[in-house]
């Protein structure tokens, strides 16, 4: 059965393998784990035969106005059984209130969240690919050694 959790805490990262599927640096089960406890919200979905994560999604947000969804992804075993509207659904409702929910994403996943109420728009965007597996040393605002 899979369940569902709003919070990182008790998650380690060898309940995080095999994410990040097609990126070419991947961040790290550890890295995972701090964007995940780094984030303003947290949707995770959790094998509970296995204890394995399989699907999570994270939002950043001002808790005013303003909430980004930066990620969403489910274990490509798990995919097609309804984990990833899940976890958008779950989102959506914990953001429920704020004026705008933003979600960048590939052409082929825009009917996906049409499905889940949201709609196609056009946006621009800046990628730093040298710190796609983590942040570069100096950038971290909070002080907090990489491990
Ligand atoms: C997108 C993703 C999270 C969907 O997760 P999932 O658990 O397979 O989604 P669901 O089972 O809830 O699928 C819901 C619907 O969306 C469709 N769908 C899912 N993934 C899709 C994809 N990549 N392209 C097109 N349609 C897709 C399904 O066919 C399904 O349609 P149906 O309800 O008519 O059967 C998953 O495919 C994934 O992790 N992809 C890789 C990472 C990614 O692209 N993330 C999005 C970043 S913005």
């Amino acid at each position: 059965m899979v369940t569902y959790r709003y919070s990182a805490e008790g998650i380690t990262p060898d309940q995080l393998k095999g994410f990040f599927v097609g990126w070419p640096n991947k961040p790290s089960p550890e890295v995972h784990l701090r964007l995940l406890r780094g984030s303003d919200e947290v949707v995770i979905a959790v094998d509970e035969a296995t204890g394995a994560v399989v699907g999570f999604t994270i939002a950043i947000t001002d808790r005013v106005l303003s909430a980004y969804i930066p990620l969403l992804e489910v274990l490509p075993e798990y995919q097609g059984r309804g984990i990833g509207s899940e976890l958008v659904r779950r989102m959506l409702e914990r953001l429920k209130g704020l004026y705008m929910i933003d979600v960048l994403c590939d052409e082929q996943i825009v009917p996906f969240y049409e499905k889940l109420g949201m709609r196609r728009t056009i946006g621009v965007i800046l990628r730093n690919y040298e710190c796609q597996a983590g942040p570069k040393n100096g950038l971290r605002p909070d002080g907090i050694a990489d491990d």
